[in-house]
């Protein structure tokens, strides 16, 4: 039997995509999920693909932003399951766009979904892993926080900052928690130029589907993660379609 199974597992962006599929996965596995998103409509789906299957899962109207939202989400996976084991902070956007196009409102989104929204799943976890003595931190990055590809600066920056959080906090755990960076490649979802500019989108849409991987890659790659017994912390793993540069 997996290690996953009756383990409590909250997820940030589970309303598509990587989240999506890696609710998917971890239920099949018997894990009890919290999923977090602010499209309530898409995540009553997801919950009720998963329970109708005979998983367990409750799902939370999150804005990763709002520091009171994460607290909902944490606060959640008590009340229902008694406890919190994991929190995927997996939320994220990728408008990516020149410079030259001045869409702050987007650089802004990207700074705020992925250091604040990271930053206050930390907040509102971290409490209760140490109560606990135990929990672990699955942070989705990307690859792009290691091949700077114009026009994606501010992402990039954003998804370095998100390992550089990471290495710290994991230094500061101590021997009862874990804290694993999960970096996808190309991966096909339906974020993957959404709210970049219609070129950027257009050739970024192209790219995908002619070389991503299936988010199912990114799923069995954080379960990896998870399933891994007591004092091992699988720190990152880095996942790429073959095809990618
Ligand atoms: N696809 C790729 O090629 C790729 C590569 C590397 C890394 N990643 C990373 O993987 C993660 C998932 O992306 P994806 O590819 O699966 O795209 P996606 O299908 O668009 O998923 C993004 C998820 O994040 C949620 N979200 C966005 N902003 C949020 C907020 N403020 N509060 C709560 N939830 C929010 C979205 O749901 P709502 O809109 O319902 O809130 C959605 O569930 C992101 O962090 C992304 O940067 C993706």
């Amino acid at each position: 039997m997996s290690t996953i199974q009756g383990k409590v597992i909250a997820i940030t962006g589970a309303s598509s995509g990587i989240g999506e599929a890696t609710a998917s996965f971890l239920a099949e596995k018997g894990a009890r999920l919290v999923l977090g998103a602010r499209r309530g409509d898409r995540l009553s789906t997801v919950v009720d693909g998963i329970t109708a299957k005979g998983g367990t899962a409750t799902g939370v109207v999150v804005d990763v932003t709002r520091r009171e939202d994460l607290r909902r989400l944490t606060d959640t996976a008590i009340e229902r399951y008694g406890r919190l084991d994991v929190l995927v902070s997996n939320a994220g956007t990728m408008a990516v766009s020149p410079f030259d196009e001045l869409r702050q409102d987007d650089w802004d989104s990207m700074v705020s979904t992925h250091i604040t929204g990271l930053l206050n799943g930390i907040g509102a976890a971290l409490p209760v892993f140490r109560r606990q003595g135990s929990g672990h931190f699955v942070n989705v990055s990307s690859t792009a926080a290691y091949v700077v590809k114009s026009p994606q600066a501010v992402y990039a920056a954003t998804k370095a900052a998100v390992n550089v959080i990471s290495e710290g906090l994991r230094q500061e755990s101590g021997p009862d928690l874990s804290v694993t960076v999960i970096s996808p490649g190309f991966t096909h979802t339906e974020g993957v130029g959404k709210g970049a500019t219609p070129e950027v989108s257009a050739a970024l849409t192209q790219m995908r589907d002619e070389i991503a991987m299936p988010p199912s890659a990114i799923a069995s790659a954080i379960g990896y993660a998870i399933e891994q017994p007591a004092g091992v912390d699988v720190n990152e793993i880095v996942v790429r379609p073959t095809a990618q540069a």
